[in-house]
């Protein structure tokens, strides 16, 4: 079996043309959906994605106000800077780039967001809303996955779905939202033991720690789909995913590339978050 792509890309084309169109309604009610992006300090690897995120809210209509602070910036000065943001009624979404410079603390800022504006859906009260099936705002990158597993019309009821990797705002919050979904979910991690014999009964495998080539083809089960959320550089220094695609592909029935898949989605749901939030403002 050749797996059929599931293209991040075209995906998130689709997704920003929806967003352009409630952006649109929006504006005319007299209402500008606006993201306030805080970078601080010059981290190279975040001045390139804020400059995509700036890109993608213009090309939307969403209006990214970028605001750069020294490296030197208090943690003080930080959490005042949020707290205007917060009660400026013109700003619908607030996003703190990470990493943020080591004498802050990111867990204390990122929980100074108001939950209203939180559209990286990192502050607790998101995770919570999340975990209790409340509306809020869920993470952008497992919030792609499941947009992309909807494009390709999956249904998730009673499928067993493995994820690989526990962090806060993905691994964690993807178990949720397919839980949500009435899968049967299984969470490892790069220390799970024998971790071949639980993917190779995984309908569902989303492989998000950061290791090249740790899903392998021996590893899937035929037909299975596998998203692929690593971003990793291989040895040539291009840029490659957690799984061996070129095996991978012959096995799994869908399969998501590096780069061109969840990448794409990432950024395209940080629009939605955003839109999202201007519009429960409105009303
Ligand atoms: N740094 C790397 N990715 C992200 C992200 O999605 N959101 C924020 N705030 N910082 C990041």
């Amino acid at each position: 079996m050749t797996a059929q792509l599931i293209d991040g890309n075209a995906l998130a084309r689709q997704i920003r043309a929806d967003v352009s169109g409630r952006t649109a309604a929006l504006q005319a009610r007299g209402i500008q959906p606006t993201l306030a992006i805080v970078l601080v300090g010059d981290d190279p690897a975040s001045q390139v994605y804020v400059k995509h995120k700036v890109n993608d809210s213009s090309e939307t209509g969403l209006v990214a106000n970028l605001e750069r602070h020294p490296a030197g910036m208090s943690e003080a000065a930080l959490l005042a800077r949020i707290h205007a943001l917060n009660d400026d009624p013109a700003v619908h979404g607030i996003l703190v780039q990470l990493p943020l410079p080591k004498h802050m603390d990111s867990h204390k800022v990122i929980e100074a967001i108001s939950p209203a504006k939180d559209v990286d859906g990192f502050h607790v009260a998101s995770a919570g809303a999340l975990m209790v099936g409340q509306p809020g705002f869920w993470p952008c990158t497992p919030h792609g996955c499941l947009k992309m597993l909807d494009s390709i019309g999956y249904e998730l009821r009673g499928k067993h779905a493995v994820v690989i990797g526990r962090s806060n705002i993905v691994g964690k919050p993807m178990a949720m939202m397919l839980l949500g979904r009435s899968a049967t979910v299984t969470i490892c991690h790069s220390a799970t033991a024998d971790l071949g014999a639980i993917t190779r009964q995984a309908d569902v495998i989303v492989a998000a720690v950061g290791k090249q080539n740790l899903v392998t083809a021996d590893m899937v089960k035929p037909g299975a789909v596998v998203l692929d959320v690593g971003m990793n550089r291989n040895a040539e220094g291009k840029l490659c995913g957690d799984v061996d695609f070129d095996a991978v592909k012959e096995v799994a029935s869908w399969i998501t590339p590096v780069p061109g898949g969840v990448g794409p989605m990432t950024r395209a749901m940080l629009l939605v978050n955003t839109l999202e939030a201007a519009e429960r403002a409105a009303g």
